[in-house]
C-alpha cells in the first residue's frame, strides 16, 4: 500500500448526549468510543493519524494522544462541515500523496479489518473517492448514495437537500470515505457551501470527482452496524449490548463458556483463555485476564485483576487484584487494590481484602479484614479477624509467617509481626510480636461463676435446663470444675474453623 493518512474526525459537539463529558470520550466496553476507533485506525498501520479537534479540544486531545501518541492533532476552530474539517487536517499535517481515510470518532463498532480491505480496494480501483455505504433499512439523516443507471456512483445526497425520490434510496454514506491524496488537495478549496446547512460537505467531493472525469465506487459494508454512530445515551446502551454480545461470540468460539451472554459483560481488552468458565451476572473489566479452567461467577466484577489457571472466584467484587492458580475467592468477597493471593489459596465469605500478599496454600476463609498485610505460605486466618491497619493517622503493615495458625476473632494491629509457625489464641489482640512457634494469648483467665442461671435468672427455661444438668451430673456424672481455666482453655486456635 502506498502512504497512508486517516483523519479522525472528533470536533463536533455531541450536545445531545446531555453530559460535561465529550461524546467521543464516554465509555463502551472498556474503551472510550473514540478510543475503539482509534484502535481500528491503528490495526490499519498508516503513515500518520490525524485528528480534528474542536469542542473540548483539552478533554479530547490528550485522550487521542495518550492512545496514539503519533498522532497529529488538528484544530478546527469552528466546525464549518465535514469538508471543512478535513481540509484543517490536510493543512495541519501536510499531506500531498497516497491514500486520505476520513472517519468518525463515535462508531465503536468499527473494526480495523473492515477499514484496511476497504482502503486496499479503493487503491486497486485506482479510484478518486471511494464510499464505505450500507443498506440501512431507515435511512433517515444519513446522506444518501445516488447511483446512475448503470449502478455507478454519482453523488452522496444529504439529507436535507434531498429530493422525496432520493430520500427514498437506502444505501447510505457511512461518513467513511477513502480519497486519491492528490486529488483532494485540488478538490478540498472548491468545496462550497451553498446547501441546506450551510456546511463544507465533504461529499461533495464525489460530484467534483465525477466533473473531473476520475473514478468514484462505493463499497458495500454488510455489516453496518461498524459503521454505526451513538448520538446519545439510549444509541449508546444499544451499541454497548451489541458491542458487548460481538466480544462474546469471540470469545465463545475461542473457547470460552460463557452460559448467560445476556448478563455477562466483558470488556474490549480483557484476555480470556481457553475453557474458562463465565456465570450468569459476571462483568470482567478493563484489563482482566483469566486463565484457563477458571471458573467465575455467578454474579462477580474483576476490574483488572488476574485470576490465575483453575481458580474459582464466586459473587466477588476485586479491582487490580491477582488470584493465583487453583485459588478459591467469595463467595460475598471484596478484594481491593494491590490483593495478592497465592496458588491454591483461599480468600473465603465476607473477607475484604487491600494491599495483602497472602501466600501459596494461606487461607483468610471467614468473616475478616485484611489491609496492608503480608500472610506466609500455608498459614490460616482465624474467622473474624481484623488487621488493624490505622491507627488514625497513619497506615502500617502486618506480617504473618509461614504455616502459622491464628485463632478466630483476632485483631493484629500494626505494625506487628507474627512469625511462622506461631499461633494466637481466640479473640487475641496482638500489639507486641510473637516470635516464631508461639502461642500469644491476650485475653485474662476465664472465671466461670457457679449456678449463677440459677440464682439469678431463677423460673427461666435458662434455669431450668442448668437445673436439669445438674440432677444428671449428681446422679453419676462426672464432677463439672470450675477453676483454673490454664493457657490451654483460652482461645484456643481451634477456634480458628478452617473448613
Ligand atoms: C455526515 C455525512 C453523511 C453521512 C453521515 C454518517 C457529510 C456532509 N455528511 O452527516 O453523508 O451519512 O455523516 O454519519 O459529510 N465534524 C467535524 N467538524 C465539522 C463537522 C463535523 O469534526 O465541522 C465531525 C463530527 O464531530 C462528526 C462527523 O464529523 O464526528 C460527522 O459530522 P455530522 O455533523 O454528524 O455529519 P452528518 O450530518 O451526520
Ligand atoms: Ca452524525
Amino acid at each position: 500500500m502506498s502512504e497512508l493518512t486517516v483523519v479522525v474526525l472528533v470536533a463536533g459537539a455531541g450536545t445531545r448526549m446531555k453530559s460535561k463529558t465529550m461524546k467521543v470520550l464516554h465509555p463502551i466496553c472498556g474503551r472510550s468510543m473514540v478510543g475503539h476507533v482509534l484502535n481500528a485506525v491503528a490495526a490499519m498501520e498508516p503513515s500518520r493519524v490525524v485528528a480534528v479537534v474542536g469542542n473540548q479540544r483539552e478533554q479530547v486531545g490528550p485522550h487521542v494522544q495518550e492512545i496514539l501518541p503519533d498522532a497529529i492533532l488538528a484544530v478546527q476552530e469552528e466546525q464549518l462541515g465535514t469538508g471543512h474539517a478535513v481540509r484543517v487536517a490536510v493543512d495541519a499535517a501536510g499531506v500531498t500523496e497516497g491514500t486520505v481515510v476520513v472517519a468518525y470518532g463515535d462508531t465503536p463498532l468499527l473494526e480495523g479489518e473492515s477499514l484496511r480491505a476497504f482502503a486496499a480496494e479503493h487503491e486497486a480501483a485506482q479510484r478518486a473517492v471511494s464510499i464505505l455505504s450500507g443498506i440501512a433499512p431507515d435511512p433517515f439523516g444519513y446522506g444518501r448514495v445516488v447511483r446512475d443507471a448503470d449502478g455507478d456512483v454519482v453523488a452522496i445526497v444529504e439529507e436535507k437537500d434531498a429530493t422525496p425520490e432520493q430520500r427514498e434510496i437506502t444505501e447510505i454514506n457511512s461518513g467513511i470515505l477513502a480519497l486519491d491524496a492528490g486529488f483532494l488537495v485540488e478538490a478540498l478549496p472548491k468545496l462550497r457551501n451553498d446547501n441546506a446547512k450551510g456546511e463544507y460537505y465533504l461529499t461533495d467531493l464525489v460530484g467534483l470527482a465525477r466533473d473531473a472525469g476520475l473514478t468514484v465506487g462505493a463499497h458495500v459494508l454488510d455489516d453496518v452496524r461498524q459503521t454505526e454512530g451513538a448520538n446519545d445515551r439510549v444509541q449508546l446502551a444499544e451499541l454497548g449490548r451489541e458491542l458487548n454480545r460481538r466480544i462474546l461470540r469471540r470469545w465463545m468460539r475461542d473457547g470460552v463458556t460463557v452460559v448467560d451472554p445476556a448478563t455477562t459483560w466483558v470488556d474490549a481488552d480483557v484476555v480470556l483463555a481457553p475453557d474458562v468458565t463465565l456465570l450468569p451476572g459476571t462483568q470482567l473489566l478493563g484489563a482482566t485476564v483469566v486463565g484457563e479452567d477458571a471458573v467465575v461467577g455467578p454474579d462477580t466484577t474483576l476490574k483488572d485483576c488476574e485470576v490465575g489457571v483453575g481458580a474459582r472466584v464466586v459473587r466477588t467484587h476485586g479491582e487490580l487484584a491477582v488470584v493465583g492458580a487453583g485459588a478459591t475467592v467469595g463467595p460475598f468477597s471484596y478484594l481491593r487494590p494491590g490483593t495478592q493471593l497465592g496458588a491454591d489459596g483461599k480468600i473465603g465469605a465476607f473477607v475484604e481484602t487491600k494491599n495483602a500478599v497472602i501466600g501459596d496454600r494461606a487461607k483468610v476463609p471467614h468473616l475478616s479484614y485484611v489491609g496492608d498485610a503480608e500472610i506466609g505460605e500455608g498459614t490460616n486466618i482465624g474467622a473474624g479477624t481484623i488487621f488493624a491497619n490505622y491507627d488514625g493517622v497513619a497506615k502500617h503493615r502486618t506480617t504473618v509467617g509461614r504455616h502459622a495458625r491464628t485463632g478466630s476473632n483476632n485483631t493484629f494491629v500494626a505494625p506487628v509481626t507474627i512469625g511462622d509457625g506461631a499461633g494466637t489464641g481466640g479473640g487475641t489482640v496482638v500489639r507486641q510480636d510473637v516470635p516464631p512457634g508461639a502461642l500469644a494469648v491476650s485475653s485474662g483467665a476465664q472465671r466461670n461463676i457457679p449456678d449463677w442461671a440459677q440464682t439469678r435468672r431463677a423460673g427461666t427455661p435458662q434455669a431450668a435446663a442448668a437445673e436439669a444438668a445438674a440432677k444428671r451430673t449428681a446422679g453419676g456424672g462426672e464432677e463439672s470444675h470450675n477453676g483454673d481455666p490454664g493457657v490451654g482453655d483460652v482461645g484456643q486456635p481451634g477456634a480458628e474453623s478452617s473448613s
